[in-house]
């Protein structure tokens, strides 16, 4: 991901004090926090670890916070990593013989786990036990660990990359979804008073307005906007110091940022509006095929700017009407 995309999380510095730290200030996702209100309280009335809990959904909805949210609401420790970064069974070891009881173990990008990796994951969360090969060829051992009690939490942009055996390995499976702009407003309020800036109401909605319905995205545009309100007017945003930031960030009307419309320009003039190949398009943006298709498509399927097919991705009428351009004749042919 391009270290300026709106969508890169290390972008948001502000991200640890917005982070809501209960299940009441999560906001929206209603039937998802029911059901998780009911799984973290019949745990605690049986005295068990909660079950392992598989989150899905696109960027910036809020897997990692309910996932320490979990950890908060249940009164565990929190540990935290990715499928990438768990290169080799061992590194799962080190982790994992030394959690408390009951912890709550996350692992971001599951459906990047290495396949040595997934293997050992099973029984440890089958049976908390992990089967450790030490050293190569006729000397090699293996040894059994017993794990203390823990609940892996488990998040993906991609759950059709996880592979089946993982999935059943969870009780808990949900997914997030986008938010509506109410709920995204309610969001950038709560983020302006830990942030110390003046939202007006309606800026408050014209931001969320443009947020991708995406929590990230609003939290993002509403650091921004502050500076914009505090460097270039009298630091409060109304919708007029609004409107100017949202320009000068090149954030359009859809919430669009230059990323997202360098997909669709792409599609339009590069290739005839499609159909072309996710990697093809994903090379004439400077992205990842992974980025593309993860951070990006979810939003633009949803609003109707894009469209994918068998034979590739389409810019809808929606896409060409939105960006200004013609739909050229199609060529005839001879
Ligand atoms: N439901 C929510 N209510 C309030 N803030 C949220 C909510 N979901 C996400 N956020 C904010 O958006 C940011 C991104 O959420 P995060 O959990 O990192 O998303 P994900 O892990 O799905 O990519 C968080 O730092 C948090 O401040
Ligand atoms: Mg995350």
């Amino acid at each position: 991901m391009r270290e300026d995309s709106i969508l890169n999380p290390a972008l948001v510095e502000d991200d640890l004090h917005l982070r809501p730290r209960s299940l009441n200030d999560f906001v929206g996702q209603e039937a998802v926090k029911e059901r998780l209100r009911i799984a973290i309280e019949a745990a605690r009335t049986q005295a068990r670890p909660l079950d392992h809990v598989l989150l899905s959904g696109p960027p910036g909805l809020g897997k990692t916070t309910l996932a320490g949210i979990i950890a908060a609401e249940t009164g565990s420790e929190f540990r935290i990593t990715s499928g990438p970064a768990l290169e080799r069974p061992g590194d799962l070891a080190a982790i994992m013989s030394n959690l408390d009881h009951g912890a709550v173990f996350f692992i971001d990008e599951i459906h990047r786990l290495p396949r040595v990796v997934e293997e050992v994951l099973y029984p440890a969360m089958e049976d908390f036990q992990l089967d450790i090969v030490l050293g190569k060829g006729p000397a090699a051992q293996s040894i059994r660990l017993d794990l203390p009690r823990f609940t892996l939490v488990g998040a993906t942009t991609r759950k059709g990359k996880v592979t089946a055996p993982l999935r059943d390995r969870f009780g808990i499976e949900d997914r997030l979804d986008y938010y509506t702009e109410d709920e995204l407003t309610l969001i950038i309020n709560r983020s302006a008073r830990i942030l110390e800036v003046k939202v007006d109401d309606d800026a408050a909605q014209l931001i969320a307005s443009r947020s991708r319905a995406t929590p990230r995205i609003a939290n993002r545009l509403l650091a921004r906007i502050r500076d914009f309100a505090v460097a270039r007017a009298d630091g409060r945003a109304d919708v007029d110091t609004t409107l100017r930031a949202l320009q000068t960030y090149e954030v359009d009307d859809l919430g669009l940022d230059k990323v997202d419309r360098s997909i669709l320009e792409s599609i339009i003039e590069k290739f005839g509006g499609g159909p072309v190949g996710l990697t093809t398009l994903a090379i004439a943006v400077g992205e990842e095929p992974e980025t593309v298709e993860d951070a990006y498509e979810p939003f633009l399927l949803q609003s109707g700017l894009l469209q994918r097919t068998p034979r590739g991705r389409m810019a809808t009428d929606l896409a060409y009407r939105h960006l200004g351009v013609a739909r050229s004749e199609q060529p005839r042919l001879l």
